[in-house]
């Protein structure tokens, strides 16, 4: 955080927006980066499609006990990642003792694009002086939280499933993120699988991909988290207010919950 924001944020500020927002990601992201100005001068915000996922969440929230389930499908460049980074910081600095898991197509996927997005954002964020991002994990700068507290940045293997298995957070808040999802083994999503009826965490499973080929199609479209009865689906366009709009097709969204 620089100086001038400090400045204009004092800290107790900023831990009072965090708790203000704690059930509305789309404020969050609205009030969590200088919209506008430096780097984001270009930018008033959220593209209108980027807004309908975080909408999803914020009113998937009202229904206590059931999992929030939410896939998107689109061309490249078209902002998959950034939101999956707002969502990011959304779920885990407006929650204490929040859990979380963000994987993606690859390791070195993982590794240089989706963490280099994080970055980006945390650099930007308005409340980054409470926590910390290092190479594995979004954590709380009190370490006294750091293992009940934080989002870990997880390579998968399709022969060693466990790692992503017995995601419980009873009473707290749960993010899961596939980011390229249709290149993710079937094993880690079947692993997955039993976080979306957990009745006592606040679960959020959101999977981001490319349907380009057929395999990550059919997998972004059939799988059971998205598929379940009661699924409606939404084909948001992009955000006129973006000065700024970056190529890409238009996504389409499907949400569930179970
Ligand atoms: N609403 C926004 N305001 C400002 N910048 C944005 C916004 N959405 C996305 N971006 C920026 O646009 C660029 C492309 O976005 P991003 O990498 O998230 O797209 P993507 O859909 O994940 O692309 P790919 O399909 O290649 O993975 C990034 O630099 C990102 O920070
Ligand atoms: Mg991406």
């Amino acid at each position: 955080m620089t100086t001038a924001q400090v400045v204009d944020h004092p800290l107790e500020e900023t831990a009072a927006w965090l708790s203000d927002v704690a059930s509305d990601p789309v404020s969050f992201v609205e009030g969590a980066f200088p919209w506008g100005e430096g780097e984001l001068v270009n930018f008033d915000g959220p593209m209108e499609w980027q807004r309908w996922v975080l909408e999803q969440i914020r009113d998937g929230l009202l229904t206590p006990g059931k999992a929030i389930q939410i896939a998107v499908a689109s061309g490249h460049g078209i902002g998959k990642t950034a939101l999956v980074c707002w969502i990011t910081l959304w779920a885990m600095t407006t929650a204490g003792d929040t859990r979380g898991i963000i994987t993606a197509s690859t390791e070195a996927m993982l590794n240089t694009r989706l963490r280099a997005e994080l970055r980006k954002w945390f650099r930007l964020f308005r409340a980054q002086t409470f926590f910390d991002l290092t190479m594995t994990a979004l954590l709380p700068k009190d370490a006294s939280h750091e293992q009940t507290w934080r989002i870990d940045l997880l390579p998968w293997n399709p022969n060693r499933p466990e790692s992503f298995a017995g995601l419980h957070n009873a009473g707290r808040r749960i993010l899961v993120i596939f980011d390229e999802a249709s290149a993710i083994d079937r094993a880690i999503w079947e692993t997955v699988m039993p976080v979306a009826t957990d009745r006592d965490a606040e679960v959020i499973w959101c999977v981001f991909g490319n349907p380009s080929t057929r395999k990550g199609s059919s997998r972004i479209a059939s799988t059971t988290v998205i598929g379940s009865p009661g699924t409606s689906i939404a084909e948001p366009s992009r955000s006129p207010t973006n000065r700024n709009s970056s190529a890409g097709s238009r996504p389409t969204a499907r949400t569930a919950t179970s």
